[in-house]
């Protein structure tokens, strides 16, 4: 079956199946806590740059006995393959359909590190699975999709750049695009295990013990509508201040939950101290980080080198420009040999 000109759904091998590629975002305003747990409905907007490395790529194929759940070459079984069959019921009831599927997906970020590998597999799994079970879904809809499996995935859907619009119910809060200064993302990555406390259940601990919890959403909005007014005036001088004095408030409030949970290393923060100072030396960049020890530099393309081989001493680096959102491919994954 074939969808919207190049979009393929292929039914070689069984039943229908189509693959989706996505690519994690950095948060450049950050979006933490939400206002139904279920919905997955922030608090607040939230703005981030879609990357054009780190890819996830899933295929989703209907057909079987249960849903099955591979991840980069090994049978994945517990939370994270209920989390992604109570996703594909989602697309299911929305299809009228009940035939399982078998989802295989290979993520080049590490999982659970920070890295919103979660945005990138959420965003190809809404896509991969709306071809895979005939569903015709606009972007915000596709949007609003992946955002039911991990908050910040329904920005991955986007290109370049994307604002999350809180919305008023399930199906208006999605990410829309928006036009920003041309910048790069210089990533260094610190420390790549698993965070030892999740996004979700930090938010909750953030949002049930935090005396600054009453003033974060507010305070966010402001935020993002200063970034919008940033990105308009193609301001990246306002665009990296305003990105990394959120990320710092971010984690200040995170470290403000009791017990207080703490991402960022030593180490992360002498990033953010080096940052400093090459901006002092007269190379604009800023710091961000997500919730993990793994720091993100905001930089103009000409600057990317210096920003490189400054980073390089604290951890493996990798540049980043402004990528594609989620989108249908005809590259196809298959079960893992082992398990076929
Ligand atoms: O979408 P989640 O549940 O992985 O939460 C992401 C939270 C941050 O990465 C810290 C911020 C953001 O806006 O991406």
């Amino acid at each position: 079956m074939r969808m919207n000109g190049s979009q393929t759904t292929s039914t070689a091998g069984g039943g229908a199946s189509a693959t989706a590629i996505a690519h994690p975002n950095i948060a450049l305003v950050k979006y933490w806590g939400k206002r139904d747990e279920r919905l997955i409905l922030p608090v607040a907007g939230s703005m981030s740059m879609t990357l054009d490395s780190a890819a996830t790529t899933t295929t989703v194929r209907l057909g079987g006995a249960a849903d099955a759940f591979y991840l980069n070459g090994k049978r994945v079984d517990g939370k994270a393959a209920q989390r992604v069959s109570v996703f594909l019921e989602l697309i299911r009831e929305r299809a009228g359909s009940c035939e399982c599927a078998t989802v295989v997906s290979n993520n080049r970020a590490p999982t659970g590190a920070g890295l919103a590998s979660s945005a990138a597999g959420f965003a190809a799994l809404a896509v991969a699975g709306a071809a895979a079970y005939g569903l015709q879904l606009s972007r915000e809809q596709l949007s609003a999709l992946a955002r039911r499996g991990s908050g910040s995935a329904c920005r991955s859907v986007i290109d370049r750049f994307a604002v999350w619009h809180t919305g008023a119910d399930d199906t208006s809060s999605y990410a829309t695009q928006l036009s920003a200064p041309e910048m790069r993302m210089v990533v260094c990555q610190v420390n790549s295990a698993e965070k030892a406390v999740s996004s979700r259940e930090a938010m909750l601990l953030t949002r049930d013990t935090s005396p600054f919890w009453g003033a974060w959403a507010g305070h966010t909005e402001r935020v993002l509508s200063r970034m919008i007014t940033a990105c308009e005036a193609d301001d990246f001088t306002a665009l990296g201040e305003i990105a990394e004095a959120h990320a710092l408030q971010l984690h200040a409030l995170i470290m403000s939950a009791e017990p207080a949970i703490r991402y960022l290393e030593p180490v992360s923060f002498a990033i953010f101290d080096v940052i400093k100072q090459l901006r002092e030396s007269g190379i604009e960049c800023y710091a961000t980080a997500d919730a993990g020890p793994n720091v993100v530099v905001i930089t103009r393309p000409r600057d990317t080198v210096v920003v490189s081989a400054k980073l390089a001493e604290f951890g493996a680096v990798h540049t980043a420009a402004p990528g594609r959102g989620a989108y249908l491919s005809d590259n196809h994954l298959t079960v893992p040999e082992c398990h076929a």
